[in-house]
């Protein structure tokens, strides 16, 4: 096996208190609601062709950002995800999420900005040139993954807003509709998915304003049909489906931190030195045997390390 077996796992081991709890009652709701059986978590990893469905996108920009490292298979990335509005085990979403309607969808951008702003997808797929960014994803679940996503940074977004000067934060929201996103009929997270960056976090280059993987439009797993990847931070970080976008002045609230405040901080820079509370010093990548030492911010400390000059990273972990 190359990744660790579910039986080896305990759910309790990875799974933040409130949410292990809340499972039992997914479980039963996802029964009701008559989600789909099992894939066998072995086809993730086999040689397969991949069902590639999606509209193609394109021209694409090569980027300096990107890894040269192996990118982990289009199955694993699309079959092994986190999206819990589509249930907890990692091949759910991609059972379940066929019920999210990606068109029409807008994101629109308030707060503290001096132009109030909505865009359509349509808009958003021809904002700025489209780019692959082959960025590493690291969970706090201890597992890796490498993606070519396809997106622009999203300052290239929040510049069409002009942000005043009182603008500190950004908060990220997902679409609530618990019509298309069953785990959302559930009150197991405090719906909708919220997350937040610091503005200057949120304008770094890095910053994926995300339309696309492998070539393709999102998948609806993956958070079609606009996510953000933030490729320094744990993966909970990067929001999925997301429909607002808003500026503010105070630290914005934030799921996990709210669920769990003592696991998930605000900043959730991967910091292997730091346990979470189970240690992170090492990963997993998807599809390799042996695991990885996690490096401080993914491997981005040379591009980020300058956003948290003089910060105490225990305390703004
Ligand atoms: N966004 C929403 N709305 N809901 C989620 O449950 N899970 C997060 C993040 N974004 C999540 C989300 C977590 S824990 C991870 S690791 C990444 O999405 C996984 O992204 P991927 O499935 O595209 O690899």
């Amino acid at each position: 096996m190359k990744i660790r077996r579910k039986s080896d796992i305990q759910s309790s081991e990875i799974t933040p208190e409130p949410i292990f709890r809340g499972r039992r009652k997914w479980i039963a709701a996802a029964a009701a609601v008559g989600a789909a059986s099992a894939i066998p978590i072995a086809r993730l990893f086999d040689d397969a062709p991949a069902v590639h469905a999606a509209a193609r996108l394109g021209p694409l920009k090569t980027s300096r950002f990107s890894t040269s490292e192996p990118r982990t298979t289009y199955e694993a990335v699309t079959m092994y995800n986190n999206f819990y509005e589509f249930g907890f085990e990692k091949d759910e979403p991609a059972r379940n999420a066929h019920t999210l309607r990606t068109r029409p969808w807008t994101i629109t951008i308030d707060g503290e900005v001096k132009k109030q702003r909505t865009f359509d997808i349509d808009q958003l797929l021809k904002l700025a040139p489209l780019e692959e960014r082959v960025y590493r994803l690291r969970c706090v679940e201890a597992w890796s993954m490498v993606v070519p996503w396809i997106g622009y940074p999203l300052s290239a977004l929040i510049k069409q807003t002009e942000p005043t000067g009182n603008a500190k934060f950004v908060q990220f929201t997902t679409l609530h509709d618990p019509q298309q996103m069953p785990g959302q009929r559930v009150p197991l997270l405090d719906w909708p998915y919220v997350e937040g960056l610091r503005l200057d976090e949120a304008m770094h280059p890095l910053t994926l304003l995300t339309l696309g993987l492998y070539g393709e439009v999102l998948p609806n797993q993956n958070g079609a049909p606009v996510r953000v990847v933030v490729p320094w931070k744990y993966g909970f970080k990067s929001p999925k489906s997301i429909v607002r976008i808003r500026l503010t002045e105070k630290q914005p609230k934030t799921t996990w931190n709210q669920t769990a405040p003592t696991e998930y901080g605000f900043y959730s820079n991967v910091n292997p030195t730091l346990d979470h509370p189970w240690s992170q010093a090492k990963e997993r990548r998807i599809g390799e045997f042996l695991k990885r030492q996690t490096l401080m911010f993914n491997g981005y400390a040379d591009e980020v390390g300058a956003l948290y000059a003089g910060m105490n990273l225990k305390k703004f972990f």
